[in-house]
Parts: structure tokens; C-alpha cells; sequence
């Protein structure tokens, strides 16, 4: 048996929610929303696709009562206000980060095991947060943007390439930040092969910079931040845990030296199985790649540093 939190009934919570039961990640989820009715609701119209689709999982949704998250196994926060068209997600940090201390507090209340999975905004600087309040080992806090961002720049692979998109490889490092992720080009590959080779250089600058304002992009069509990917980028990171599939999935990760940085959580490569992130995956960057990397982790220090009132 295993039990996942998922917090936050809106768009990004309820597409999680959503993946964790169609593909029966865990046995056991519930859905909590400080919104009266609204995880019900959305439990109670996800639950009735489960015969349809086929689904063992069960998933519960209810208003603000934590008690019923207890044993938990993994949670995954996704609370907060999302951004609107034009929005930075730094531009968040002052609401976002009073609510989603509270949240981990009220989780860890009756989950003192779990491993907390972040989604809300800023991604990078919220999992730092958690960090600095929870007093979790850093193992089981991990920030969930890379994943998403590694997702949309397969996404955007594929079609210059006009190729399947699970036949497409690439992972995208550094912040969660339309300004400061970093797709690793040179790594991108077609099953096995270069796509350096395969594209030329324009073309793959323009997937690179594609995939940095993914998420503005969708903000601007959509009016709100999107939601099936990073549900879905969320679900995931849960079940690479609750399987211990010892997948590699960049995710922000606290750094103590690794990559030249220290007392901050950006996306790096990451292990992850049972024991969260089992390991950073360290190899190195050139002279291009580390530059970039040491200016997201600049830009990230210094949105952390609005975290002062808070912590
Ligand atoms: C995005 C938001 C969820 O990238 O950060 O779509």
C-alpha cells in the first residue's frame, strides 16, 4: 500500500491527482483543497472515470482537515496563486511562500515521513524554503521544474525533428525561470543520435529558447499557468519514489558543492528511488554551460533572498 498527498485542488493538483489514479501510481490518494468542496468535487468527477478507464487507485478529496493525509508517503505541494500573462514566477514569492510554509508544517504534522515533491512558484526558491523550515534531510525535498522543463524541450525536439517524441532525449538544468533554465544542446539526442548533427545550429537555438518560455507561452494562450504537463511532471517524480524505479530526472535539488554552488536548490540530474533523491548525478559542464549555470544560480540566490520576512 502506499498513500499520496496531493495539495492544492486546482488545475496542476487536480492533473496530478488525475495521473496518479489513470495510471494507478499508488494505492491510496487524497486531494486537499482549502477551498470548501472544490478537492471533493474534483475527486468525486475523477473517480467516476476509474471504471471506465480501469483503475484500482482510490482517491479522496477534502477540505483543509490534514488529519487525513497522515502516513502519507510522498506529498506533493502545488498550493499557491499561479501567475497571470506577463507574470514572472518570481513575481509570486511574497504569497506563495507564507502558504506553502504552512502547508509543509500542517503535512509534516501527521506525514513526519513523507517525502515532499514542490510544484508551486517559485519553483527553486519555494523548495529552498521547505528546506529552510522543515528541518527534513534534504533527500526527501525536491522541486519538481526540471522534469516539466525536460518534458517541454523533448516536446519541442520532437517537432523540429519531426520525430516521436519518446524517441527524444534531452534534459534541461539551472532554474525554474523563463531567463534562467538551461537546455543542454549538445546532450540533446534521436534515439542514441547527436541532435546537434541532425539540426542545424539556428534550429536548435530556437527549440532551446522555445522551451525557456514554455510555461509564458501557455500563460499567454491560456490566461493562467498550465497544468497537464506540470501534473503530470509531478506524477512522474511520485512514481520514480513510490516504485523506487531509480529513474534520472533533473529536479531542484539542494546543493552542498555540487556544480560549483552551495545553499540553494536549482535543477540538476537527479536519482531518484525510494530514498528520494538518491544522488546528484554530477558530470562535467563546458566553459559555455558552467557560465550559464553560475548565472542561474545567481538569479535563484537572489530571489531567495525575499524569503528573508518569511524565514
Ligand atoms: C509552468 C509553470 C507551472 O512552467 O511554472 O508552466
Amino acid at each position: 500500500m502506499s498513500k499520496v498527498t496531493v495539495v492544492g485542488a486546482g488545475n496542476v493538483g487536480a492533473t496530478c491527482a488525475n495521473v496518479l489514479v489513470t495510471n494507478q501510481v499508488a494505492g491510496e490518494v487524497v486531494l486537499i483543497d482549502i477551498k470548501e468542496g472544490l478537492a471533493e468535487g474534483k475527486a468525486m468527477d475523477i473517480m467516476q472515470t476509474a471504471n471506465i478507464l480501469g483503475t484500482n487507485t482510490r482517491l479522496t478529496g477534502v477540505t483543509n482537515d490534514y488529519s487525513k493525509t497522515a502516513g502519507s508517503d510522498v506529498v506533493v505541494i502545488t498550493s499557491g496563486i499561479p501567475r497571470k500573462p506577463g507574470m514572472t514566477r518570481e513575481e509570486l514569492i511574497g504569497v506563495n511562500a507564507g502558504i506553502v510554509k504552512s502547508v509543509t508544517d500542517s503535512i509534516l504534522k501527521y506525514s513526519p515521513d513523507a517525502t515532499i515533491i514542490c510544484v508551486s512558484n517559485p519553483m527553486d526558491t519555494m523548495t529552498y524554503l521547505i528546506h529552510k523550515t522543515s528541518g527534513l534531510p534534504k533527500n526527501r525535498i525536491i522541486g519538481m521544474g526540471g522534469a516539466l522543463d525536460s518534458a517541454r524541450f523533448k516536446y519541442f525536439l520532437s517537432n523540429a525533428l519531426n520525430a516521436n517524441v519518446t524517441e527524444v532525449e534531452g534534459i534541461v538544468i539551472g532554474g525554474h525561470g523563463d531567463t534562467t533554465m538551461i537546455p543542454l544542446k549538445r546532450y540533446a539526442a534521436y534515439r542514441g543520435l547527436p541532435v546537434s548533427e541532425l539540426l542545424d545550429a539556428e534550429t536548435l537555438d530556437k527549440v532551446a529558447a522555445d522551451t525557456m518560455v514554455g510555461g509564458a507561452t501557455l500563460t499567454k494562450l491560456l490566461g493562467t499557468s498550465a497544468w497537464y504537463a506540470p501534473g503530470a511532471g509531478a506524477a512522474q517524480v511520485v512514481g520514480a519514489i513510490l516504485h523506487d524505479q531509480k529513474k534520472l530526472i533533473p529536479c531542484s535539488a539542494l546543493l552542498e558543492g555540487e556544480y560549483g554552488e552551495k545553499d540553494l536548490c536549482i535543477g540538476v540530474p537527479c536519482l531518484l528511488g525510494r530514498g528520494g533523491i538518491e544522488k546528484i548525478v554530477e558530470f562535467d559542464l563546458n566553459d559555455e554551460e558552467k557560465a550559464l549555470f553560475a548565472k542561474s544560480a545567481a538569479a535563484v540566490h537572489a530571489t531567495n533572498e525575499a524569503l528573508k520576512d518569511v524565514l
